[in-house]
C-alpha cells in the first residue's frame, strides 16, 4: 500500500520533471542539459529516501534490520525522542562521578532507588576507589550516530540466529546474570555494558562479559551500595537486608565498575511507566524492571535503539520458560516488584512510535 504512494509519487516527480523538460525545451538546449546532469541527483536522493523507508517499515517480517549508516538519519532521530512526549532531554552522562559530590551540593529529593538522599557517604567512598565514570573513549566521542542494541533475557530471543547481527552495533546492553557463552548463535557475545544489582550479579563476571565491558551497579537500596563498598574495601561482608544472598566474593575488576545515576530510574518510573514514587503505605512498591530501565538508558543515551528478548508469556502459561536460559517460568514472577503487564503497553506503545525496534518477529 505505502510502496503503491510511493510509485504514485516517484511517476509525478518524473511527469512533472519531463514536463518542465518539455518547457525548457522550449526555452533553451543549455537548460535541457542541466536538467539531464541533475536527473541523477534526484534520482539518487529518491533511492536514499526510499532506503529510509524501507529500515522504518520493518514491522516483524523479513530480514531483521542491521545497524547501517541508513538506519542512523538525524532526522529520524530526533523525531524518535520527540515521539516519546515526555517532556525532558535526552541526557547523556549515565553514571555518578565523584565530581558530583565536591563541585556542587547534590540535591536529592528522594532516596534510594529514585534518588542519593542518605546515600552519599557510602556513595563518597565507593566513588573514591572506583576513580573513572565515563563510557569507554571509542564511544563516547567518536560517533556521530551511536546504535545501540538493548538484549532482554527473554525467551523469545531464542532460534532466532541473531548473534553476528547484535555484534554490529555500537554498544550493546545486557541486564543481569544472562549467561553469553553456550548462546553466541542467538545473543552474540559482544557486551558494552551490563546493568546488574547485588543480587543479580554473577560472582565472576569475567566469564559473559568482555575485558572491557561496564559493569553498571543499578543501586536500589542502601545495602546494594554497602555490598559494593565491603567488596572494594574488602571489609566484613553484611549478609541482612536482600531479597537474595548476593555474591561475597566478586571477581570484576574495579576499573569495570559504574553506578547508575538514579535520575534513570526515577524517570522510568516516572515518566515512562508513570509509577508513583512514594506508594500509599498499604501498597507494595512497584519499581521498574532491569530490562526496560535498560531502555531508558539506550533511548537518552543511543541515537538508534533496537531491542530484542523482550516481552513475557501471557501469565496464564505458568510453566512457560521466560528467559533464554535455565528454567524459570511465569511462577517465579509472581511476587516481584515489577508490574508486567504495564511494561508490556509501555513497551508497545514506544515500538508503536518508532523509538524502538524489534530484532526478531514478537507476539
Ligand atoms: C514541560 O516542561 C516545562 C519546563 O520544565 C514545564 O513548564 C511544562 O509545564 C512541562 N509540560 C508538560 C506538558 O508537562
Ligand atoms: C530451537 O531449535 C531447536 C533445534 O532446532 C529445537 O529443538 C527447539 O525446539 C527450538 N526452540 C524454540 C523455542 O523454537
Ligand atoms: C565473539 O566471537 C567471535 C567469533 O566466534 C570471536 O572472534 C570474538 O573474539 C568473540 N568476542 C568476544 C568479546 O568474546
Amino acid at each position: 500500500m505505502k510502496c503503491r504512494v510511493w510509485q504514485f509519487r516517484t511517476e509525478q516527480i518524473v511527469q512533472y520533471l519531463y514536463f518542465n523538460s518539455l518547457v525548457s525545451l522550449s526555452l533553451s538546449r543549455s537548460i535541457l542539459a542541466w536538467f539531464f546532469r541533475l536527473l541523477p541527483v534526484v534520482l539518487f536522493f529518491i533511492c536514499y529516501y526510499c532506503s529510509q523507508f524501507y529500515f522504518e517499515s520493518y514491522g516483524g517480517s523479513g530480514k531483521s534490520p542491521e545497524p547501517t549508516v541508513s538506519v542512523c538519519h538525524n532526522f529520524r532521530l530526533q523525531r524518535k525522542w520527540g515521539s516519546l512526549k515526555l517532556n525532558m532531554s535526552r541526557k547523556t552522562e549515565l553514571f555518578l562521578k565523584l565530581e558530583d559530590f565536591f563541585w556542587r551540593e547534590h540535591l536529592s529529593a528522594e532516596a534510594l532507588p529514585y534518588g542519593i538522599k542518605g546515600s552519599e557517604l557510602l556513595l563518597l567512598k565507593v566513588l573514591a576507589v572506583i576513580s573513572s565514570y565515563t563510557m569507554p573513549a571509542n564511544i563516547e566521542s567518536s560517533l556521530d550516530c551511536r546504535t545501540c542494541a538493548v538484549i532482554g533475557n527473554g525467551f523469545s530471543i531464542k532460534n532466532t540466529s541473531l548473534g553476528e547481527i547484535i555484534n554490529k552495533y555500537d554498544v550493546v546492553i545486557r541486564v543481569n546474570d544472562a549467561p553469553v557463552r553456550g548462546y553466541e548463535e542467538d545473543v552474540g557475545n559482544k557486551t558494552t555494558l551490563r546493568l546488574f544489582y547485588p543480587e543479580s550479579a554473577s560472582f565472576n563476571p569475567n566469564i559473559h562479559n568482555d575485558p572491557d565491558t561496564l559493569l553498571v551497579l543499578v543501586p536500589f537500596k542502601q545495602q546494594d551500595l554497602r555490598w559494593l563498598k565491603e567488596i572494594l574495601y574488602n571489609e566484613k561482608r553484611v549478609r541482612k537486608g536482600f531479597w537474595k544472598p548476593p555474591p561475597q566474593i566478586w571477581l570484576g575488576r574495579t576499573s569495570q565498575i559504574r553506578i547508575l545515576d538514579p535520575y534513570f530510574l526515577r524517570l522510568t518510573a516516572s515518566k515512562l511507566l508513570q509509577i508513583p514514587l512514594q506508594p500509599h503505605r498499604q501498597q507494595k512498591p512497584i519499581h521498574p524492571t532491569t530490562g526496560i530501565l535498560a531502555i531508558f538508558v539506550a533511548l537518552n543515551y543511543c541515537d538508534v535503539v533496537h531491542v530484542a528478548g523482550f516481552g513475557y508469556p501471557e501469565s496464564r502459561n505458568q510453566k512457560q520458560p521466560i528467559h533464554y536460559y535455565g528454567k524459570e517460568t511465569m511462577k517465579s514472577m509472581k511476587n516481584s516488584y515489577h508490574d508486567l503487564s504495564q511494561e508490556g503497553q509501555v513497551l508497545k506503545r514506544l515500538e508503536d512510535q518508532g523509538a524502538i525496534l524489534y530484532l526478531h518477529p514478537h507476539s
